[in-house]
């Protein structure tokens, strides 16, 4: 038997691509699963074997586990376009919940116990002003949120049905940024809609403008107020997570954030600060199922898994994000 390998579903978009650098550096073998429908086969550290098929194609799931001798899954696979899902819902039932059941099931046919899964904090919805917590009601206003809370459902159900031959860490991003500190991975997702990528983009002259998408929301200045979390430090978490998992832990549900919201005004204020170039600013409307405000809750997850963010600053979010996008995407100049 060769020895155990980690599956990372969607490792060649932005946060897969960082965890499987991590699971590499900490002396995992790695096998990726990614249909590369956003992200991108360079992402992929080359010590990692890349199989591109889709999560939700189980002959293919069955072949890749028993080659690759899987002991573990990371599950980060999925379309995650908030004003996407609500206007082509069912799409998004199929890609994140139709193929996390078909992965699911791929797993206890192979006798996979350990999985970790990226859900969001899109499954509190509109959560309200409060810091939320791992206990708040689940309320998605969203199919993305939604279609994630369905796989959380999944787990805790196959959990409940098979006790300790299954055990799962779901994580609940906030919103994730930031690029590696050495400038070598970064976030290249196609059609981006997160704030300080586009903030970024519109540093480096690859867009025109940023929209603040809402101006009236009730919130300090009347924009949309997120917790933005280091992809570094989220990605480590995942390894928290395994070691956890490895040591015998139960399963758990975790929010992975700093706990203090930032608003769109303020983050590109640190953008044009950082980079010293006044992009132009517009106001539109708000997105369908955009919420005020969500921060978390962040005191459960360094109990449970030991672990301690890193690079808490929005100035180093921001900045590592600035100097990845300023470096062009592999294959492309600097325009
Ligand atoms: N970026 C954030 O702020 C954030 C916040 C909360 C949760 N998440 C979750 O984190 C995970 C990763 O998000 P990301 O920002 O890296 O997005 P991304 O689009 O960069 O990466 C997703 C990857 O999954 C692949 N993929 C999509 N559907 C697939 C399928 N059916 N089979 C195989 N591969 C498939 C894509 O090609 C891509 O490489 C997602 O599950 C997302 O819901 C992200």
């Amino acid at each position: 038997m060769p020895p155990e390998s980690v599956l990372v579903t969607g490792g060649a978009g932005y946060i897969g691509s960082h965890a499987v650098r991590q699971l590499l550096d900490a002396g995992h073998r790695v096998v990726v699963v990614d249909d590369l429908s956003t992200g991108h086969r360079w992402a992929v550290d080359q010590r990692a074997t890349l199989q591109v098929g889709s999560v939700g194609d189980r002959p293919f799931l069955d072949q890749v586990i028993a080659a690759h001798g899987v002991g573990a899954v990371l599950h980060f696979a999925a379309a995650t376009v908030v004003p996407e899902s609500v206007a082509q819902p069912l799409r998004y039932y199929r890609n994140n919940t139709a193929g996390s059941l078909s992965l699911l099931e791929a797993c206890r046919h192979a006798g996979i116990g350990r999985f970790i899964f990226s859900s969001t904090a899109a499954v509190y919805g509109a959560a309200g002003g409060e810091r939320v917590s791992e206990d708040a009601a689940t309320v998605p206003i969203n199919p993305y949120g939604q279609s994630k809370l369905m796989c959380e459902q999944m787990l805790a159900d196959t959990h409940h049905a098979v006790g300790g031959d299954f055990r799962y860490v779901a994580l609940r991003y906030f919103n994730v940024a930031g690029a590696r500190l050495d400038g070598e991975l970064g976030q290249a997702t196609p059609r981006a809609t997160h704030l300080v990528k586009v903030a970024c983009e519109a540093a480096c002259g690859r867009r025109p403008s940023v929209t603040v998408f809402g101006t009236d929301f009730e919130t300090a200045d009347g924009t949309g107020v997120r917790d933005y979390i280091h992809v570094e430090d989220l990605v480590r978490a995942h390894l928290d997570a395994l070691a956890y998992l490895d040591g015998g832990g139960e399963p758990v549900t975790l929010n992975c954030g700093y706990g203090r919201g930032y608003s769109v005004r303020e983050v590109l204020a640190t953008v044009r600060q950082l980079s010293g170039v006044n992009f132009p600013i517009e106001e539109g409307p708000r997105r369908p199922g955009d919420p005020a405000a969500i921060v978390a809750d962040a005191s459960r997850i360094g109990p449970v898994l030991g672990w301690r963010p890193l690079h808490a600053e929005l100035a180093t979010i921001c900045q590592t994000a600035y100097e990845w996008e300023c470096r062009g995407l592999p294959g492309r100049a600097v325009e």
